[in-house]
Parts: structure tokens; sequence; C-alpha cells
């Protein structure tokens, strides 16, 4: 099998339940005879000198592999948006919409107030421009931002608006990470995309795609599939975004080697986890650092059981490998909140096939999104402790304007990849998880929580809360 046959087939494979087999997928990858096309890294929009950051929300056409054009959307270009790299301190932000309806523009992790969040309350209409004057204060992440326009975010997020945002405090130096851009750190934006039979990307989801959210029949990586990333022999980090609609990736090499996490959603652990493989929801982030010095390079796989290819890398021994061994210890520092809480609530993520006449029965404690309604009020400075539960699938849990500790998963301790500090969460069950609210929210301008499986949120499991 060839390249070609090989996204041929796994296109039509993906399209039934996610499968390509292990076997299958290495093979085909083995077997190019072609050297492939490179991953390209987004372009980096480094803010740090200026202070300043201008966004502008355009239309473009864009064709994917060697499929027609289509109309697509981007920050800054014709799909997706740059890597934006920000500093603590004032940015002066601007955001211009070029398109003909309205977006807005959230970030996604970013610890900014209820007013600069640019949820579903801040619209930009067309032509207008948003300019919130943002203050970055915390610790180094890789974070996104995504446009949140109640009942378009899934096809709006989908045809292109979202990109990574790294917040960096120029001190990865000095904890022995790789900070090389597209070199010895990727930034991986990992999305399934649905192709029709003539190549054409497509948006229209059934019924029962809004119930499992919409899955694509494509990988793509960066906005490209069948791309090769290019590595040093040496330790590389991968800064994953799992930016899907409603994808759960479970990532591992095929040659088992280990991934190193060394950060979750909002920032870095104490010292790496070794883990063979990473759960990543949509909407949640993980760096890891893989050791790419031995062996041929490896395929990243999702799904053990039912595996498919996500990404093959090649190694390239003229790239500088600045990093050859594993940092010992990290500078995260986590709190774990317990016993700080003064209010616990209820959090049940609802569905049912029963309501799906009457649109899902997609909802939060029994009410589906209300713009008009303030679902809780948090005491500004208050630690919380929120008890989530999923009903009939696992929901990604996603809080605006905090980061959290997962306290129990089912039960029992959290998984690895959340151990560390968290803004979204898959939860297959239930958890319970501490936040403490320090970022204001009015009424006006309240913060989100919800389902980040886009297709749900939109549909009404989503709530929001101010912080007084
Ligand atoms: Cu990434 Cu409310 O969203
Ligand atoms: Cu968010
Ligand atoms: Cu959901």
């Amino acid at each position: 099998m060839n390249r070609r046959q090989f996204l041929t087939s796994s296109a039509s494979i993906l399209a039934g339940a996610g499968i390509l087999p292990l076997a299958s997928a290495r093979n085909a990858f083995a077997q190019t005879g072609t050297p492939a096309q490179r991953l390209a890294m987004p372009p980096i929009l480094d803010t740090r000198a200026t202070g300043r950051l201008a966004l502008q929300a355009q239309p473009g056409r864009t064709s994917f592999g060697d499929g027609p054009a289509v109309v697509t959307a981007g920050f800054n270009q014709s799909y997706l948006g740059p890597t934006i790299v920000m500093q603590n301190g004032e940015l002066a932000t601007e955001v211009t919409n070029a398109l003909a309806e309205p977006v807005s523009t959230h970030w996604h992790g970013l610890l900014a107030p209820g007013s600069h969040d640019g949820g579903p309350h801040q619209p930009i209409d067309p032509g207008a421009t948003w300019r919130p004057p943002l203050n970055i204060a915390q610790d180094p992440a890789t974070l996104w931002y995504h446009s949140h326009i109640h009942e378009r975010t899934a096809e709006q997020v989908y045809f292109g608006l979202a990109g990574v945002i790294h917040v960096t405090d120029g001190q990865d130096d000095a904890r022995g990470l790789p900070s090389g851009y597209g070199v010895d750190d990727l930034t991986l934006v990992l999305q399934d995309r649905r192709f029709d039979r003539a190549g054409r990307m497509v948006y229209e989801p059934s019924m029962m795609d809004v119930m499992h959210g919409f899955l694509g029949n494509r990988m793509q990586i960066n906005g490209q599939s069948g791309a090769t990333a290019v590595v040093p022999e040496g330790i590389v980090r991968l800064r994953l975004l799992n930016g899907s609609n409603a994808r759960i990736y479970t990532l591992f090499f095929d040659d088992t080697r280990p991934m190193h996490l060394v950060a979750t959603d909002a920032g870095f652990l104490p010292a790496p986890i070794a883990i063979e493989t990473l759960r990543l929801a949509p909407g949640e982030r993980a760096e890891i650092l893989v050791d790419f010095s031995a062996g041929p390079a490896p395929v990243l796989m999702s799904d053990p059981g039912q595996a498919y290819g996500v990404l093959q890398f090649a190694t390239d021994g003229t790239l500088p490998s600045r990093i050859t061994r594993l940092p010992e210890r990290l500078d995260g520092i986590l709190e774990d909140l317990i016993g700080a809480e003064v209010t616990t609530r209820q959090v049940s993520l609802d569905m049912g096939m029963g309501g799906m006449m009457m649109g899902g029965g997609f909802a939060i404690n029994g009410s589906p999104y209300d713009m008009r309604r303030i679902d809780f009020e948090v005491a500004l400075g208050s630690v919380e402790r929120w008890h989530i539960r999923s009903s009939m699938v696992a929901h990604p849990f996603h809080v605006h304007g905090v980061r959290f500790r997962v306290v129990t998963e089912n039960g029992g301790p959290p998984l690895p990849e959340n151990t560390g500090w968290k803004d979204t969460l898959l939860v297959p069950g239930e958890a319970e998880i501490l936040a403490r609210f320090d970022q204001p929210a009015s009424a006006e301008t309240p913060f989100m929580f919800h389902c980040h499986i886009l297709e749900h949120e939109d549909a009404g499991m989503m709530g929001q809360f101010t912080v007084t």
C-alpha cells in the first residue's frame, strides 16, 4: 500500500468507527516510497517585543491534500491562526472581524476577567474591532484561542477559527527544556476532519453526529494530513492540543517508547512523569518530551486496540539537538487546595436519547444554556469543590477563568495526565475538582462552564457563572 492508498483507505476506515489496524498503519507509513511532505508549524506571532497583539478573523479558501478548495476561516491567514507567544505583563490586544458573521475570540486557559474572556457575551460584529486590554499574569503554559459564538462555535472552529498560545517566561533553558520552535519544540494541533468523496472538507452534522460529537475521517495536524514531523536525534518537546470538535485521543507510540509528561493544560508539573499512553480530550493540552536519539522514528498513534495513525516522525541527524537528557525536575508548583473549599456544587452534564426529539436534552443540571440566566454566583477569591457527573458518554468539562486541580476521578486518584493544573477534564463517569476563583466576572460578562465537545456545547451543555 502506498501513501495515497493509505490516506484513502484510512479516510474510509475512519469514517466508520475511527479504526485503522495498527499493523497496516505502520506498514503504510514505512513503505512510503516518496519522501513525504514535511509537517509545517503555524507561523509564529511573538508579542514580547511590542506588547501588542493584532488578530484579524478573515475568510479564506483552502484546499486540503489535492481536494478542491473550500471556504475556510482563519486568524491572519486563510485557515487556523498563528502561534501567539506572550509573556506576563500588559498586552494591548485587538481582534478585527473581516468575516460576514459575528465571531468572538476566547483565550482558552488564560486567566483574565470575564470582560476580556471572549466568550459568547463578547461577539465581534462584521467589520468591528474588539480591544480587550489583556494583562497576562500566569505560569508558563500552552493555551489556545478560538471563536465562541453561541450555537456557532462548532462550525466556526471546524472551519479554522482556532490557534495556539505559548505563555512563556523565557526560562526554558534553565529548565533544560527544548525551546526551538519547529525544531525541537513542536506545536501540534490535532484535529480530525470529514472529507466527502470529492475530497472536499465538509461539516453537515446529522442528529447522530450531534449526539456523538462530529467525527472526521481524516487526521490533520496543523491543518495538514499525511505530513511527516522531522525532528533532531535528541529530546524533543511536543506541545499537543486536541483542537478537534469531538474526537478523544489515547495517544501512544507504535514502538511503545515512553512519553515524558512535563506540562498539563495550565502549566508545568514539578517533575516529568513517564507514561505510555496519553489521553487527550477536546480542549485539553499536554506537553511531552520524547527521546528520538535511538531507533527508527516512531508513529504517533491513537486508540490502542483499534489503533490508527496520527503522525509519522522522521529524524534528521543534521538538525541541532540541544537537549540530550531529560530534566529531573521542572519548577511547576502545584497547590492541592484540599480543605480550602467553602462551597461544594454539583454539575451534571445531561443528555438523553429520550430527549432526542426535543433536541437531545443537552443541558447542565437539567437546564439548557441560556445567555440570560446566571447558574452560579461564586465569591471572588474563594475555593470551591465541583462534583461533575457525565451522562450517556464521557464529556470533556471546561471552566473559564480558572485553573483547577483534580481531586478524584470515579472515586479514585486522577490519571497521571490529570495530576497537574487543568482547565479541561474528560469525565467518563464522575470527578471532583478544586479551584480558586481569582478572576472577576460580572453578570454582563460571566464565565462559561461547558462540555468541550463543541456540538454538545452549541446544543446547550453549557452554563455560566459570575465571580464577585
Ligand atoms: Cu475552549 Cu469555552 O472554550
Ligand atoms: Cu475556555
Ligand atoms: Cu459532551
